[in-house]
């Protein structure tokens, strides 16, 4: 096991390059199951949730070859078995073998999915639309099986606004019988690039990136070629990085439209932002102006740099309220930013942010994966050296993230765990 160290004061500089999306790839590599014939999937980032995946596919008979960051799947001698729990465990999006696995064999069993601790993480909304598609889902002893004679295109409206469901849904009906509608559908570009691979394959789906999305069925899809888009979390990460420890910082390979309500509060903070093509230039002006955010849906601030962006807050000037309206329960980071010396009260299910504090290095542990983002932003910003734990987290959705910040100047590094950190950190 190992952690992070990271020795803070110096100024980021100079270029990296973002991956593909960690919340598109999370949902192309079970979608390829679909096809008929082999899917190509390029620009993969290399990171343990997309291995995960790779690997249940494999249990189910997929054959699975990587070649860089490109993946080939070819599902002809996949079957429908229940998939292993431990590996189902490990990461939340597991759930979306359940609506590729409905759509291909009409049926799926698989435990609960796992993924970061945010507070509850229903999946009603998903299984609300395979029942509407006329599966039958029961929970057996903690698997859920879903079994349908045949699927029939149905009306499905959402009751919540959710990523995860409204990809689900779209996997099932794909290949059921007739007309979907999904209304109140999610509108993340994670949700188009799947629909763009669904299409390539053979799928009539209209809507997507409004919230109705209308399906017609088809008998059966085809193998094809896809490039992911890149990630804008990723992207948002070293954005925020940048603008709290930077000078001048480009990311290449960045759709900015992706980003607009997270580069409008760095540039509300005084942060100069410029977008050229696919790169994103950012250089922070001393002294910050504190702002407040509200994470939303897309096209609003996204929750998933809610964290990272209250480590930002502590380098401003005046109070900054953050209020995470999608998981009002991921404020687990604060604990840990407050041992860095941060000034963050949480009321009302907000952070109020008292800035600017000078942030001192601390043992510090990563509870989640944007947690653990957060508190490397915070080692970055530190005096002297910040230790963090829970590296597995970051790892699940962040490519090399220490040789790329030791790309942009950072001093950071990995060292083994010994066995008494290890003790310390599991209880
Ligand atoms: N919700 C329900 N019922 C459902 C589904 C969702 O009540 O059936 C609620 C959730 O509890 C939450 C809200 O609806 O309050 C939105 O959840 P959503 O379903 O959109 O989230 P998700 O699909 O489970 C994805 C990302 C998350 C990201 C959220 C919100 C993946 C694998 N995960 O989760 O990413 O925070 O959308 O944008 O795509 C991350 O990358 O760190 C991460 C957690």
């Amino acid at each position: 096991m190992q952690k992070m160290l990271v020795e803070g004061g110096n100024l980021l500089h100079g270029k990296i390059r973002i991956n593909g999306a960690k919340n598109s790839a999370v949902a192309l590599l079970p979608a390829a199951l679909l096809a008929d014939s082999t899917v190509a999937i390029e620009g993969l980032p290399e990171i343990s949730d997309v291995y995960t995946l790779g690997d249940l596919l494999e249990e189910i008979g997929g054959k699975v070859s990587w070649d860089g960051q490109t993946v080939y799947i070819d599902p002809s001698n996949m079957v429908s078995m229940p998939l292993p729990n431990g590996k189902v465990k490990k990461l939340r999006a597991s759930y979306y073998f359940m609506g590729a696995m409905l759509g291909k064999f009409n049926q799926a069993v698989i435990g609960l999915p796992g993924g970061c601790h945010l507070g509850p993480r229903p999946i009603d909304q998903h299984i609300k639309g395979f029942e509407a598609l006329g599966a039958e889902v029961t929970n057996e002893q903690g698997a859920i099986y879903i079994r349908a004679n045949e699927l029939r295109g149905a009306r499905i409206y959402l009751d919540v606004v959710s990523v995860g469901a409204t990809i689900n849904i779209m996997l099932a009906a794909v290949k059921a019988k007739g007309k979907t509608v999904i209304e109140n559908a999610a509108k993340e570009p994670e949700i188009i690039d799947v629909a763009t691979l669904l299409t390539n394959m053979g799928a009539k789906i209209k809507g997507v990136g409004t919230d109705v999305i209308r399906i017609e069925g088809v008998p059966s899809l085809n193998g094809c070629r896809h490039t992911i888009i890149p990630d804008r979390i990723e992207a948002g990460t070293y954005a925020i990085a940048a603008a709290a420890q930077g000078k001048e910082v480009i990311l290449d390979n960045v759709i900015s439209l992706h980003l607009e309500s997270v580069l409008a509060k760095l540039r509300e903070m005084g942060v100069t932002v410029e977008e050229q093509d696919e790169q994103l230039y950012i250089a922070p002006k001393t002294p910050l102006k504190s702002v407040d955010i509200k994470t939303l849906v897309y096209p609003g601030f996204p929750t998933d740099l809610q964290q990272p962006f209250t480590t930002l807050l502590t380098k401003a000037v005046n109070t900054g309220v953050v209020t995470d309206t999608i998981y009002s329960a991921r404020l687990k980071h604060i604990d840990e930013l407050r041992r860095m010396n941060a000034i963050i009260k949480v009321e009302g299910g907000s952070a109020i942010v008292s800035g600017p504090v000078q942030l001192e290095g601390a043992r510090v542990k990563a509870t989640d994966l944007r947690a653990g983002a957060s508190l490397v932003i915070a080692g970055l910003m530190a005096n002297g050296i910040t230790e963090i734990t829970g590296l597995e987290h970051i790892d699940r959705g962040y490519e090399k993230m220490t040789d790329k910040l030791i790309d942009l100047g950072a001093k950071v590094w990995r060292e083994e765990m010994t066995d008494q950190e290890i003790e310390q950190f599991q209880n």
